[in-house]
């Protein structure tokens, strides 16, 4: 079992409205205007294809997205959305297709819609890079924050017999691959659930490959419950204005990098 914190200490996630509904409300609001002009034009007497009514409501839709502030690749998204979903209509393909698609995308990435923090797993070279950096003290306790198929929960408890490896992970799919590959693993084990109910007091080494939008409020998690001299490891994404103890070269061909704190 993974601890909880009391409720006073939990920690509150990320409050800023998550990119997702921005752009569902950019639609709508995109879907208002273009429904007024079409109406308008139509008591004016004018018959208006389906075309224009489509790039309308997609102009509109990146016109909204980008008063909201929201990044270009939204923007882009927000051009196709449309069309992309009449054409989908137009071939005339089973609802149920649709339906599979979005429960197994639902299953595969959980609410990565709200944590934006996608599943993309990390390579051997660092597991290696974080092995290298677990004190030599027996009975260690290592976490994962968001453990994906559980490869380095797995690496970690079979580098390290000694020690005790657990990995939190809050989609389901990857999640229940996780539990199956820790079975008969006595000192390693996964739990579905969102790291941020999770108490870090009870570790020695957390670990995290998440992205850039959590670190400031994982920091204040780390700060508020992790004990002093615990280390707190993070792959790829470091903490904007915190300086690590360490930083660990990959030599990989993205040159990403290993960021350490000593709490
Ligand atoms: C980039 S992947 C890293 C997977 C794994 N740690 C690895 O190194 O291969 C991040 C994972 O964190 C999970 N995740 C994101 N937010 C989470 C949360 N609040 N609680 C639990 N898991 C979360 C995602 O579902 C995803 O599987």
């Amino acid at each position: 079992m993974i601890p909880r914190p009391s409720p006073s200490l939990e920690m509150a996630q990320p409050r800023r409205m998550p990119p997702v509904f921005l752009a569902a409300l950019a639609q709508l609001l995109a879907f208002a205007l273009t429904g007024s002009v079409m109406l308008s034009l139509r008591i004016m007497g004018w018959e208006i294809d389906i075309v224009p009514i489509l790039l309308t409501q997609s102009v509109l839709a990146v016109a909204v997205s980008f008063l909201m502030g929201m990044p270009g690749w939204w923007l882009a998204i927000q051009a196709v959305f449309i069309p992309a979903l009449a054409a989908a209509l137009a071939l005339s393909i089973a609802p149920t297709w649709f339906l599979g698609g979005f429960v197994l995308l639902a299953l595969i990435y959980g609410r990565t819609y709200t944590t934006q923090v996608p599943l993309y797993l990390s390579r051997r070279r660092v597991w290696l890079a974080i092995r290298r950096q677990l004190p030599q003290a027996p009975g260690l306790r290592v976490l994962d924050l968001g453990s994906g198929l559980g490869g380095l929960v797995r690496h970690l408890a079979e580098a390290r017999p000694d020690s005790h490896v657990s990995g939190i992970e809050s989609a389901p799919l990857p999640c229940w691959i996780g539990k199956l590959r820790m079975m008969g693993r006595r000192n390693a084990h996964i739990e579905w659930g969102d790291f941020w109910h999770a108490d870090l007091s009870g570790y020695d080494v957390v670990c995290a490959y998440l992205s850039p939008v959590p670190m400031p409020a994982l920091w204040e998690k780390v700060k508020r419950e992790m004990r002093p001299g615990t280390l707190f490891i993070s792959y790829r994404f470091p903490i904007p204005g915190v300086m690590p103890s360490q930083v660990v070269e990959m030599n990989d061909l993205g040159q990403t990098e290993l960021y350490v704190w000593r709490v």
